[in-house]
């Protein structure tokens, strides 16, 4: 289930552009190449201030328009970045105290990115002298399209000031002392606070309650840093133009659905670093971007080849990175950009990928962006406004995966490799699923998922039960509903307010030294990392699916996995990690159960996934994500319309190969 389609009229390929690195003269040259590679758009300015403002309100912006201008007459439109992520060494001289502080207590040094405190009034003006002056120069600009503000949002800062404003935060969310001692449990080890200002920033394991509103506090900080250039730029931006951030990911420094929510259009930066891509959980993180606005996305930056930061910088091997790209657009991606057009010839990223070398040619890569700029032009008037549609959605929570990072139980337990524990045996069959916050509305799925939901709220559980009720089957997880929003234990059982519908409880949860046998009609494996000992609640009507084996004894013959009616719907409890071909048989039942069709039937390693377009078609995505020839059984005749053939049966994709479909008629 998805919001109505978005406006945008195209599918847009590009790449961050540069102009200020490189002499004048050598623009237009640039630009042919562009243009002959069909990019459509040209990211700019994300890192220039020292370039647009070189002294203190001198602004020199009359190159930017005029490279914004040169794209402009090629055909390619502009999306313009704030420069915030780059203060200049003339401003941090003036205000030394904008430089943020490490948690040792050190200034972080000037010459990096992103080395500002994001509290400091002195930066705070900096911020929005430049971003006004740039809104107001091209603001109207017709050829600029959207905005970027800063870049990949993500230090900490540590400084006096930070702790004075999050003492001052947790004086207005607490009301009083008494309510934070008491939600804290600070009679615990002495902590309880007479005064607001004995509270730390916490470094390192602190009490878990002042742990999780340190996070809420640094995505508050964020928030309002990202309303100040909001506020500088809406006035002055002409109809239509949006206001993004580049984001990371499953980058987990801050609430990323509270940083959205003032946004107009999510978007993220793609890297794989070293090896290669897997779509099976790639696709998780297209769809976490995607949940931010529940609606398409920009894949504002990704990896033209390799990068420089990894620890081996391996290529991607031809073909790869078109099958990403498609990949990308395939969850809802509306465009794809490359970090970056050529890499400067100073500077930290030398060797990082590009599609553009050092001498000024194109690299062997550029190639492959010619071949999508080809795909995307024939593609962007079928795609255009069109939308993914999934019956099934996956809650995140990053209080939950914060509360579980903090205090793993098990050094292997990881939030996000269990949630790809989820997404997987969906992504191999291919159904579609979205990732949303668990504060989204359910309406119109069919399945709900709630991996390791470990932070349940009132609301959250009667918006859940309420989904069940209404005929929606939910899956429970091991480490669901252990914590109230304080990062406190519920004083009950798991799974908390929910153990009425789960019809079960836990009664003990076990980190598991070796895995340990469960089964039952539907697998029999084991259960790794993690397991919890189920006490059936409802005998007359909850179904134990699975049993443990022998184990530690308090384990053994216990129920591990259940199913109990309610209302309309039903609910899952899953208390094992299963092993991966136990947790596809069960998953495999549960989307039966629940009647989910998957897109169509293909070989691992080849993906097929649907957009529907404004006019209700369907359009069919098939990528091999392989370096095999694969051949598909397609359900209908179609039309290919990257190679404009006609397709009847089998459908053959070379390695790397992409096709786009629609029905013949
Ligand atoms: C990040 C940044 C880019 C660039 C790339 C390199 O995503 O946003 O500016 O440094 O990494 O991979
Ligand atoms: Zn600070």
């Amino acid at each position: 289930m998805s919001l109505p389609p978005p406006t945008f009229a195209r599918l847009h390929l590009g790449a961050a552009y540069y102009p200020e690195h490189w002499p004048e003269e050598r623009w237009p040259e640039d630009i042919r190449l562009m243009r002959k590679a069909r990019l459509t758009v040209a990211r700019l300015a994300e890192f220039a201030w020292s370039t647009l403002e070189p002294t203190e309100g001198e602004f020199h912006f009359d190159w930017l328009d005029r490279a914004i201008s040169a794209l402009a007459s090629a055909g390619i439109v502009s999306v313009l970045g704030t420069p915030t992520a780059a203060p200049p060494a003339w401003l941090v001289q003036q205000n030394p105290d904008l430089l943020a502080v490490d948690e040792s207590g050190h200034r972080v040094q000037f010459g990096n990115r992103c080395h500002y405190c994001v509290n400091s009034p002195e930066f705070h003006a900096a911020t929005r002298r430049i971003v006004g002056a740039m809104a107001e120069r091209f603001g109207s600009t017709p050829h600029v399209i959207g905005w970027q503000l800063d870049n990949e949002y993500n230090r900490v800062c540590y400084c006096d000031r930070c702790r004075g404003l999050f003492q001052r935060y947790l004086a207005e969310k607490f009301g009083s002392l008494d309510a934070l001692n008491r939600h804290w449990s600070t009679r615990y080890w002495s902590q309880t606070y007479s005064g607001w200002e004995q509270i730390p920033i916490p470094i390192g394991p602190h009490n878990p309650g002042l742990m999780l509103e340190f996070k809420h506090f640094v995505t508050e900080s964020y928030r309002k840093f990202q309303r100040l250039q909001l506020d500088a730029l809406r006035s002055h931006l002409r109809p239509g133009v949006w206001i993004t951030h580049n984001f990371m990911g499953w980058f987990n420094g801050f609430d990323h659905y509270v940083l959205t929510r003032d946004l107009d259009l999510a978007s993220w930066d793609w890297y794989v670093g070293t090896g290669h891509h897997d779509y099976l959980t790639s696709g998780a993180k297209h769809d976490l971007t995607h949940g931010f606005k529940r609606r398409n996305f920009w894949l504002i930056e990704t990896q033209p080849g390799n990068v420089n930061w990894s620890s081996t910088n391996n290529t991607l091997n031809k073909g790869e990175a078109r099958a990403m790209a498609w990949h990308a657009v395939a969850h809802g991606a509306d465009a794809v950009l490359y970090w970056q057009w050529r890499s400067a010839l100073g500077g930290q990223e030398q060797y990082h990928g590009a599609l553009v070398d050092q001498s000024g040619q194109p690299r062997p890569f550029y190639e492959e962006v010619q071949q999508l700029g080809r795909d995307f032009a024939v593609a962007s008037p079928l795609l255009s406004s069109s939308a993914v549609v999934s019956d099934v959605a996956l809650l995140n929570s990053y209080d939950s995966r914060w509360s579980i990072q903090w205090q793993r139980h098990h050094r292997d337990f990881d939030y996000v490799a269990h949630f790809n524990h989820y997404y997987r045996p969906l992504a191999v069959r291919n159904i579609a699923a979205d990732v949303i916050s668990t504060d989204a509305p359910l309406e119109g799925y069919k399945l709900v998922i709630a991996p390791a939901l470990l932070v349940l709220n009132g609301s959250r559980a009667t918006r859940l039960r309420d989904f069940v009720e209404r005929g929606g089957h939910l899956v429970l997880t091991i480490r669901c509903g252990m914590k109230d929003e304080y990062n406190a234990l519920l004083p009950s059982r798991q799974p908390g307010p929910l153990a009425d519908v789960a019809g079960v409880e836990v009664e003990e949860y076990y980190a598991l030294l070796e895995p340990i046998p469960v089964a039952g009609e539907w697998f029999a494996g084991t259960s790794r990392l993690w397991a919890e000992r189920l006490k059936v609640r409802d005998e007359a009507s909850t179904q134990v699916i699975a049993h443990y084996g022998v184990a530690n004894g308090w384990l053994d013959d216990q129920p591990a996995v259940t199913v109990h009616p309610h209302g309309e719907g039903r609910v899952y409890f899953v208390g094992s990690y299963l092993d991966d071909a136990s947790q596809q048989s069960l998953l495999d039942r549960i989307v039966a159960t629940a009647r989910i069709e998957p897109v169509m039937e293909t070989p691992v390693g080849v993906e097929a996934r649907k957009r529907v377009n404004a006019e209700g078609v369907e359009v069919l995505i098939v990528i091999n994500h392989t370096r095999a020839k694969q051949f598909v059984r397609l359900p209908w005749p179609a039309r290919e319309h990257l190679s404009g053939q006609s397709v009847e049966g089998k459908l053959k994709l070379a390695s790397y190969g992409v096709a786009v479909l629609t029905p013949l008629t």
